[in-house]
């Protein structure tokens, strides 16, 4: 039996990290999207960085890395691309390293980076995550616990309806699931019909939608299209290839 945990918001990852879990990042909306999209377009590694400060400054050090990331949902000054998981479905970052700061995402990462297993989940490879975590947590004798990225330490609906959908996907008699992950199961089963609409209404997708990025929503929202496992280790986000 796989137990399964959630933390809510990127502050508590510390809490996954002692649990000794596995670990999935999700921020639908929209760092691990992006990274799973730049991932899967054949960029090289993405490296999280909290601060924007600390993003300047490794790029000085690297000049041929791309930068990419966000703050208040816009690209910052001398970025190469903002947050847009469409813009990075370009080939412009197939090969190149890349390093993105975002408001929330990239804390939930960083502050799961202890853990031996950090995966980066989304809407757009549930499945493929939700298979790979099962597995890993099988041979390593571990649990699974969701880091949600959440918007400035608060809940966000896209992480934790995210979440649900990659429980739906585990094998039902395999896992033991807390409150946390039933309800976000419960959630999801309720919208997954009209998930795009219902995502739409909580409070970080209607900010993008006044910055103009809606269509980043519909993207963000489409399930299981992507088999890529971005795997955070040693400071770095690349694909898993296999591991065992
Ligand atoms: C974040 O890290 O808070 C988000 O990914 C913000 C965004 O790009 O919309």
């Amino acid at each position: 039996m796989v137990e399964v945990a959630l933390e809510f918001t990127a502050r508590d990852a510390g809490k996954a990290v002692v649990r000794g879990d596995l670990i999935i990042v999700i921020d639908v909306l929209r760092t691990t999207t992006s990274i799973i999209t730049a991932i899967s377009r054949g960029a090289k590694s993405v490296i999280p960085t909290e601060t924007l400060k600390g993003a300047y400054q490794l790029h000085r050090g690297h000049p041929n890395y791309l930068l990419i990331g966000e703050r208040n949902g816009r690209k910052p000054r001398g970025f190469d691309f903002g947050n847009s998981p469409q813009e990075l479905a370009s080939d412009k970052i197939r090969g190149k390293d890349l390093i993105i700061t975002t408001t929330n995402g990239t804390k939930a990462l960083t502050g799961s980076k202890q853990a031996k297993w950090v995966l980066n989940g989304a809407f757009l490879n549930a499945e493929a995550i939700a298979k790979k975590a099962v597995e890993i947590s099988d041979e390593d004798k571990i649990g699974v616990s969701f880091v949600l990225a959440g918007e400035e330490n608060r809940f966000s609906l896209e992480d934790f309806v995210c979440a649900g959908a990659i429980v739906e996907r585990f094998p039902r008699n395999h896992v033991q699931l807390s409150d946390e992950t039933l309800a976000a199961m419960l959630a999801f089963k309720q919208i997954k019909n009209n998930l795009r609409e219902n995502i739409a209404r909580g409070q970080h997708a209607k900010h993008l939608i006044e910055l103009g990025l809606g269509r980043d929503i519909e993207f963000s929202c489409q399930i299981d299209v992507s088999t890529a496992i971005p795997l955070y280790a040693n400071g770095r986000i690349r694909m898993l290839k296999n591991h065992s």
